[in-house]
């Protein structure tokens, strides 16, 4: 695979305008190793809540689709999310259920990283073993380490310019995107 451009979407899992969550997954292609490139997925925003009625009555909804057919397209995809109550925020769950629900459904054999802001100090961790289950269960190749938990991220990214301030931040997400990129190389392309 050297030659070859990875290609990476990343699901923000906060719909919040001013989400740091988002000012993370902005920052990413700017600390990317060569040759991988990330872009965004396309939003869940508009997704109606899961029903398995709806599913049987009216299909799979142009929005799910779009996203789902960007993670099949994706050698990766990247979560970098918030923790709601403790766990996955409702909008994301709700977007991995549809996304779940589609023949052949696309996480199988995805390679996935996990990345969390938070304005806790455990920056998420709690979120991350959840999502990790649901990949487990999606069958998913979700990477392990180097985690990234960005807790007190108000101290850490400028809210104003949606900078990371914080350099050890910027350092440990460079680290993850390469090491990403390897796992990548090495487990990727086998769904
Ligand atoms: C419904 C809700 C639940 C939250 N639960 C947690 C939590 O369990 N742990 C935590 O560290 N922060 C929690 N927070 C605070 C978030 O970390 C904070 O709002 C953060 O900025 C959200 O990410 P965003 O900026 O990307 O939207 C919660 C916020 C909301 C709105």
């Amino acid at each position: 695979m050297a030659d070859k451009v990875i290609n990476v979407v990343c699901i923000c899992g906060s719909l919040r305008k001013a989400s740091y969550n988002r000012m993370v997954m902005n920052a990413l292609p700017g600390l990317a190793p060569a040759g991988m490139s990330i872009k965004e997925a396309p939003s869940f925003a508009d997704f109606s809540l899961y029903n398995v009625d709806t599913q049987e009555a009216s299909g799979v909804p142009p929005a799910v689709q779009k996203l789902v057919d960007a993670i099949r397209a994706a050698d990766g995809v990247i979560f970098s999310t918030p923790e709601y109550n403790f766990s996955i925020p409702g909008g994301l769950k709700n977007a991995i259920d549809w996304v779940s629900r589609v023949p052949n459904q696309p996480f199988a054999g995805k390679p996935v990283a996990i990345q969390s802001a938070t304005n806790g100090p455990l920056g998420g961790g709690r979120m991350q073993y959840d999502l990790r289950r649901s990949m487990i269960f999606l069958d998913a190749l979700t990477f392990g380490r180097p985690e990234i938990f960005i807790g007190n991220v108000s101290t850490r990214i400028d809210a104003k310019t949606g900078q990371i301030t914080d350099q050890q931040t910027v350092e440990f997400i460079r680290q993850q995107l390469a090491a990403f990129a390897k796992f990548i190389e090495r487990y990727g392309g086998k769904q």
